[in-house]
């Protein structure tokens, strides 16, 4: 078996991972840290919970070891995640492991002061881990520049290079270096993706703990068939069989998660909600409640889908199935963390039907009936109709258009032109499409719209433009 003294991680990292409790690499972290020790790109997917981010983590902060001071606005490596509270998260791990040495690690977010950003990067940083949206911000003010970076990581590659974020993400990519080395995690990573992401890759090394959207291990899932009326009363009856223990509760839209919270809350749960809706002050204190073990229940959209690590959830419920069948597995995900034990049930009515066996084929299991009967074939489709002449969308299908993405993006990588963006870049993202009681034209999933819709700039016409020129900052 590895140990991590086998690795060839400095003496200070040693340190600190016996600090923190790690004394094995788990297999991602054994079998992607040789390779990007080595300086090569990496394609690294392995089940959710399974150490991913000190996977790409630790190798940065080798790298970084004794670089000196940066210089002032630069960074050496960049981080990219879908949402603030994953960008918090990851930039905590890395501080934790950094503890004692000169490494800087900051954060660039929306919803917070831009000012406070500005001043910070004036110094530079070894590390910066963002969201897109503010990145970008940031780059069109001139507050930071990328043409330092060494090391780029995508997290949660798929949805990054999913067309909520790919034209970001492109955008991003005309200020990076050529020259650097380029990480992709996920749990996921359906086909099309993959394609895409090879163009931000060079000769790469792929890592493959396990097959993409294969659960966590010790996931044991559940669905109970219910129609969407009675769902609340159901979800109560399984909350209140385990009062003591966290459960994450996922909803489909920002009002209807709210609409649940608030009904959790007057049946006297300990409940709260984190959606796009909510200020990211809120978003914060209800997280670290959450975390805390402070509240027991938390409502949340795909905000929360992917990369929390929150190790007490023991509990997560579908109350809603996700569209997109990736989404399920990051969900799912949010329970079973570093080897612990957690418990999935979805709630299915009719109209979710389709969704359903979307997710199983994609995980390739059978989802044990532990309540319900399944719906009629007829009822199913009925119910589909109704659903989607409500809301003029096609559920049950990706959001595809990901090829739109094609073209070699970031420096001489690529060729970096190519068209921006996938679907429509001047469009609205995300604007109320998170929302199903609203028609909306079927571009973007409701959760990349809605993650992308948070971290929006004042301006988002500035999206419209057209790449001017190309900078390397
Ligand atoms: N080698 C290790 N030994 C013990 N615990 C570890 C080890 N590496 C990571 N962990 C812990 O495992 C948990 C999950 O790690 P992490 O969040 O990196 O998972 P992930 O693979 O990124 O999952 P996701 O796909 O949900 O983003 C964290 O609490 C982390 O501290
Ligand atoms: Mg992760």
């Amino acid at each position: 078996m590895t140990d991590f003294s086998m690795l060839g991680l400095n003496p200070a990292l040693l340190a600190a991972l016996e600090r923190t409790g790690k004394d094995v690499p788990t297999p991602i972290q054994a079998r992607g840290i040789p390779p990007l020790m080595e300086g090569r790109d990496l394609m690294g997917l392995a089940q959710t919970g399974t150490g991913k981010t000190l996977a790409f983590g630790l190798p940065i902060l080798h790298r970084l070891a004794g670089q000196g001071k940066p210089a002032p606005k630069t960074a050496r490596a960049l981080i990219l995640a879908p949402t603030r509270e994953l960008v918090q998260q990851i930039a905590e791990a890395l501080t934790q492991l950094s503890h004692g040495t000169p490494t800087a690690i900051t954060t660039v977010v929306g919803g917070a002061s831009i000012n406070r950003q500005i001043d910070r990067l004036v110094r530079g940083t070894d590390v910066l881990v963002a969201t897109p949206g503010r990145l970008i911000d940031l780059l069109e003010r001139g507050s930071v520049s990328l043409a330092k970076v060494q090391m780029l990581v995508l997290d949660e590659a798929d949805q990054m290079l999913d067309l909520g974020f790919i034209h970001a993400l492109r955008k991003i990519a005309r200020y990076l270096p050529a020259e650097r080395q380029t990480m992709l995690f996920s749990a996921t990573m359906p086909k099309d993706m993959s394609e895409i992401a090879d163009a931000y890759l060079d000769r790469p090394v792929r890592v493959q703990v396990a097959t993409p959207g294969k659960a966590a291990d010790k996931i044991t899932q559940a669905v109970h068939f219910a129609p969407q009326g009675d769902k609340a009363a159901v979800l109560r009856e399984y909350l209140s069989q385990h009062p003591d223990e966290l459960a994450l509760v996922f909803g489909r839209t920002k009002h209807g998660s709210e609409k649940l919270s608030k009904l959790l809350a007057s049946w006297g749960f300990s409940v709260g909600s984190i959606h796009g809706n909510k200020s990211q002050g809120q978003r914060e204190r209800t997280l670290a409640a959450f975390r805390a073990g402070e509240t027991k229940v938390l409502v949340a959209t795909d905000v929360a889908a992917r990369g929390l690590d929150i190790p007490l959830v023991a509990h997560v419920y579908n109350y809603e199935l996700p569209n997109v069948p990736e989404n399920y597995v990051h969900r799912i995900g949010r329970t079973a963390r570093a080897g612990r034990e957690g418990r999935a049930v979805a709630l299915c009515a009719p109209a979710e039907m389709a969704d359903l066996r979307a997710i199983e084929k994609l995980m390739n299991i059978k989802i044990e009936v532990i309540g319900g009967d399944v719906w009629p074939e007829i009822m199913a489709e009925a119910a589909r109709a109704k659903a989607r002449a409500a809301t003029g969308q096609n559920r049950g299908q990706r959001p595809g258009g990901a090829k739109a993405g094609g073209g070699k993006p970031g420096g001489a990588k690529g060729a970096g032109g190519g068209r921006p963006g996938g679907g429509k870049p001047g469009g609205k993202p995300g604007a109320g499409a998170a929302d199903a009681a609203k028609p909306r034209k079927p571009r973007v999933h409701p959760a990349l719209a809605e993650a992308m819709a948070a971290e929006r700039p004042k301006r988002p016409k500035r999206f419209s433009q057209k790449p001017a020129r190309r900078s390397d900052g």
